[in-house]
């Protein structure tokens, strides 16, 4: 790597202000990606003070013209997907297809999102006095800090930035230490679209100090988080502290919930895709199967065939279905957690290793892994592990299934497999998940529905879908009383 991936404030890129830098490894063959500043709370601050500057004019700009931004930026992501597609895969290890479909997400919301620049509608209601109207509108919150993980990293970007740009919020990005190059080559688009300097800006670091900088930030009105529930937790707290709005987005454990109706066939395809897909390293990944007991032998062996062929290795080359995990800390968590289910009483059926030879040596590659015997009251049937890594667990009937697929503290993703109209409609009704799909795998939410979860997942804000419009404004009540007299609510009404 040449140049030195620098920091975007103020419509420059600059360097950090201690001087130090960083590298981004390609996880698959530990290859230097890139060379980034190292920033501290005092880039923070100065991002902060570009985007506070910035928000006057930003927010008067009239919000189809700010969508016009956006539209170009979609273009322009179309252009680049391929360049930019190859970066991710390089810096944080999915394959290609799947890097190609993260920059797809981002290019669906800045259409989605550029034309929202002509809705944003609000509500004019009657007034319950005479002469006088009542109207809500959309106003931005301010500055919006957002603190984004490294296995989306375009897109997650994408779906916080184009809602919070499109209500004329100013942003400063703060994304995983793993993926800068990334995250630099997304805000150069946003830069080489038109965006006016201080509306984006983009701090990179390595420290969990820059992050905690942003959300104590006095001028920083809403954090928008995506990542662990340990760190969301602490942001949650210092937000509250701070009074700043916050939506988190943060861990899953999501069920496959196979019924002896289904077609296993089907259920295998979804299965392989949404537990090993992306190493599993998604939020929205499988890491429990529950399935019916009369079909659990034939679903496993049909399972265990198929993880058989899986090809795991450098996510750019050609025929790979699965990459390595994102680092070390990774690779180790994943291990720990093979132990903890063999410690608990699990099988083993296959996998639960790192990959270690040949073209393998100087990646973070992990064995596909099945987990049989599994106990809803396992850690590894309860806890996220964020690999790949999923844990059979036998069960009766489908209220069953729907009870242990509850019984978890998170919410995000559910999928039920099954024929039986009867039982898909009371899947639907009784799943305590946000995110709930029929015969389909847990993964692939698209960028016009809400995406988030339940309980320990979130707080209750959603990204993505009209949803994402309330998570980056609030409403302003407008009453315009043209009566020429004192009118009093609620006390002149005789
Ligand atoms: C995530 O894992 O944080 O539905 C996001 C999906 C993707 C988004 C995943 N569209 O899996």
């Amino acid at each position: 790597m040449k140049t030195l991936v620098m920091n975007f404030i103020g419509g420059k890129w600059v360097g950090a202000h201690a001087g130090r830098t960083f590298d981004s490894r390609d996880p698959a063959t530990g290859e230097v990606v890139g060379r980034c500043v190292d920033s501290g709370p005092e880039d923070i601050d100065k991002a902060v003070k570009a985007a506070t500057e910035a928000f006057e004019s930003w927010r008067r700009m009239p919000a189809p013209r700010r969508g016009e931004i956006l539209f170009h930026v979609a273009e322009r992501l179309v252009r680049d997907k391929e360049t930019l597609a190859r970066t991710v895969t390089r810096e944080m290890g999915k394959v290609l297809a799947e890097a190609k479909g993260d920059v797809q997400e981002a290019i669906d919301m800045a259409y989605y999102m550029a034309a929202e620049g002509r809705r944003q509608f609000g509500l004019v209601v009657p007034s319950e006095l005479p002469d006088k109207s009542a109207l809500c509108v959309r106003e931005p919150v301010g500055v919006v800090g957002l603190i984004t993980p490294w296995n989306f990293p375009i897109a997650i970007p994408s779906w916080k930035s184009f809602p919070a740009l499109i209500l004329g919020n100013t942003v400063v990005m703060k994304p995983s230490p793993e993926t800068p190059v990334t995250a630099a080559l997304f805000v150069k688009v946003l830069e080489e679209c038109g965006m006016p300097p201080g509306v984006v800006n983009l701090v990179l670091g390595s420290s969990p100090a820059l992050g905690e900088a942003l959300v104590r930030h006095a001028n920083v009105a809403l954090i928008s988080f995506t990542g662990s529930t340990a760190t969301g937790d602490k942001v949650a707290v210092e937000a509250a502290a701070h009074h700043k709005r916050v939506a988190l987005e943060m861990g899953g454990k999501n069920a496959i919930l196979v019924m002896e109706d289904a077609d296993l066939d089907l259920a295998v395809d979804g299965i392989t895709w949404s537990a090993f897909g992306t190493t599993g390293q998604r939020c929205t990944a499988c890491s429990r199967l529950l399935v019916h007991r009369e079909v659990k032998e034939r679903l496993t062996r049909m399972l265990l065939n198929r993880m058989a062929k899986l090809t795991v290795g450098n996510g750019l080359k050609p025929g790979v279905e699965i990459g390595p995990l994102v680092n070390q800390a990774q690779m180790e968590r994943v291990q720990q957690y093979v132990q903890v289910g063999m410690q608990e009483g699990a099988r083993l059926v296959t996998g639960g290793k790192a990959l270690t030879d040949g073209e393998y040596a100087r990646g973070h590659f992990f064995a596909p892994t099945l987990f049989d015997q599994v106990k809803p009251t396992m850690r590894i049937a309860k806890e996220e592990i964020f690999g790949p890594v999923l844990g059979v667990i036998e069960v009766k009937d489908l209220e069953e299934a729907i009870t242990v697929n509850n019984s978890v503290e998170y919410g995000l993703s559910t999928s039920v497999y099954t024929r039986d109209i009867n039982r898909a409609q009371r899947a639907m009704r009784d799943i305590r998940t946000a995110i709930v799909y029929l015969n389909a795998g847990t993964i692939g939410s698209e960028v016009h529905l809400p995406f988030g979860g339940m309980r320990r997942t979130g707080n209750g804000h959603r990204e993505a879908g009209q949803a994402a419009l309330d998570t980056f404004s609030e409403w302003k009540a407008i009453y315009v009383d043209y009566s020429g007299r004192l009118q009093r609510a609620q006390i002149d009404k005789d």
